[in-house]
């Protein structure tokens, strides 16, 4: 019998942004099988996908609470195991809530859920109930970024004094300016995407990343957020200043207005010995700079890398990987974990990444409604 995982899928139909990343990320290892799940709330639609992937339909249902009592009822060795949960963010906390409470493993996407408290349950029923939950902040899964990790906390940059972090995006610019556009994307609506667009789309990423990467926490946040639009309610456009709780100090800049720009995540960290640098739409590089010899370029696949970072490349040095490749290792780390073999720590963003997620989007949004404040974050 095969030892493959059962995967569901809410959400993430052939409509969607989101889906086939997903899709192709649980095929890459070779250690899940998608067996049902509801990728589109109108039934016609979600077989009519289904069917495409070539899913059996009796695995295939009306809604995520649907799927959760009859998947329940099968024998253990064919019950879903973990679920995707790839709808738009309001959706994310009854479904994860709903999954754990009745046993199920859950990779959810990002933002968690829509507000901190949220966040919080989840946390606690995913302890008690003790089941492997990822926050698919995806570029972690990145060998380059893990290679970044792994030096920093070895001490090659030294200690860390500053930090940048950046992600522009352009795709709303030709949204905002029409109101009829700008009143029917649901990133746009708080209703659908909770408090913040900008920073709980994409904000949060580079959070995650710095968190991450310089293995420090994020004492407190002075933001200056923009809605362009008086009958716009969500930002669109953040800068944010960021403390830690040593003497270091930063910035995460993101946007979604900044014309042109794709998808240009990037994070800059300088400590005392020298610094790393690293940016998504390049993302096989790593760039190691000191201040008295020339700038050296580490990329992925070679044996100088950490066994983490070797770990997460599946072709020799040249072969350039991507997006696909980075979420595929956020699903393998996922899978060791159900099956309980373990490789690293650290192989997946887990719930705490996903709470820490939601206190810094609405300490970023008080920060800004407050007057551009400084604002604490929990720890
Ligand atoms: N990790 C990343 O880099 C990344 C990138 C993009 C989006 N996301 C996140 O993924 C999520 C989805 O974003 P998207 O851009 O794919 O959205 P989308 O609007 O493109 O797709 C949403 C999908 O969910 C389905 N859906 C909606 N309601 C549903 C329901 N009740 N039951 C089942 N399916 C339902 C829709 O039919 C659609 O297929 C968001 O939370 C977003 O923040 C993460």
């Amino acid at each position: 019998m095969s030892n493959k995982i059962r995967l569901g899928i809410l959400g993430g139909g052939g409509d969607s942004l989101i889906g086939v990343l997903h899709r192709v990320a649980s095929s890459m290892f070779d250690r899940y099988e998608i067996v049902g799940g509801v990728f589109n709330p109108n039934y016609p639609d979600n077989v009519a996908f289904a069917k495409k992937l070539g899913l059996n339909e009796s695995r295939i249902y009306v809604d995520f609470e649907t799927m959760i009592v009859e998947e329940s009822k099968l024998d253990k060795d064919e019950r879903i195991e973990v679920v995707s949960v790839l709808t738009p963010n309001f959706l994310h906390y009854p479904m994860a809530k709903q999954l754990l409470e009745n046993n199920f493993n859950v990779i959810c996407e990002k933002p968690l859920t829509t507000t901190y408290k949220e966040a919080l349950d989840l946390k606690k029923i995913q302890e008690e109930k003790n089941l492997v939950f990822a926050v698919t902040y995806t570029y972690t899964g990145y060998p380059m970024v893990r290679q970044m990790t792994k030096m920093i906390s070895n001490g090659s940059i030294g200690k860390i004094q500053k930090v940048d972090a950046q992600y522009l995006q352009g795709w709303l610019n030709p949204v905002i300016h029409e109101k009829e556009k700008r009143n029917s994307t649901w990133r746009l609506d708080p209703k659908k995407s909770g408090i913040s667009c900008c920073v709980g789309d994409i904000g949060t990423h580079a959070f995650n990343m710095v968190e991450l990467v310089t293995g420090m926490k994020v004492k407190s946040v002075l933001a200056d957020l923009n809605t362009l639009y008086d009958d716009n309610p969500m930002d669109i456009d953040a800068n944010i200043l960021i403390r830690f709780s040593t003497n270091a100090k930063g910035t995460i800049r993101s946007s979604q207005i900044a014309t042109g720009e794709e998808n240009n995540l990037r994070i800059n960290v300088y400590g005392e010995k020298g610094a790393l640098k690293w940016e998504q739409e390049n993302p096989n590089y790593l760039y190691h700079l000191t201040d008295d010899a020339p700038m050296q370029v580490l990329k992925s696949g070679h044996s100088y890398n950490d066994e983490i970072s070797l770990d997460g490349t599946k072709l020799p040095p040249g072969h350039p990987e991507g997006i696909f490749d980075s979420m595929g290792n956020i699903y393998k780390g996922v899978a060791r974990a159900i099956r309980k073999e373990t490789f690293q720590d650290a192989e997946f963003p887990s719930i705490d990444d996903g709470v820490r997620g939601m206190d810094f989007i609405e300490k970023t949004v008080e920060s800004n409604s407050k007057g551009n404040i400084w604002i604490e974050l929990n720890n």
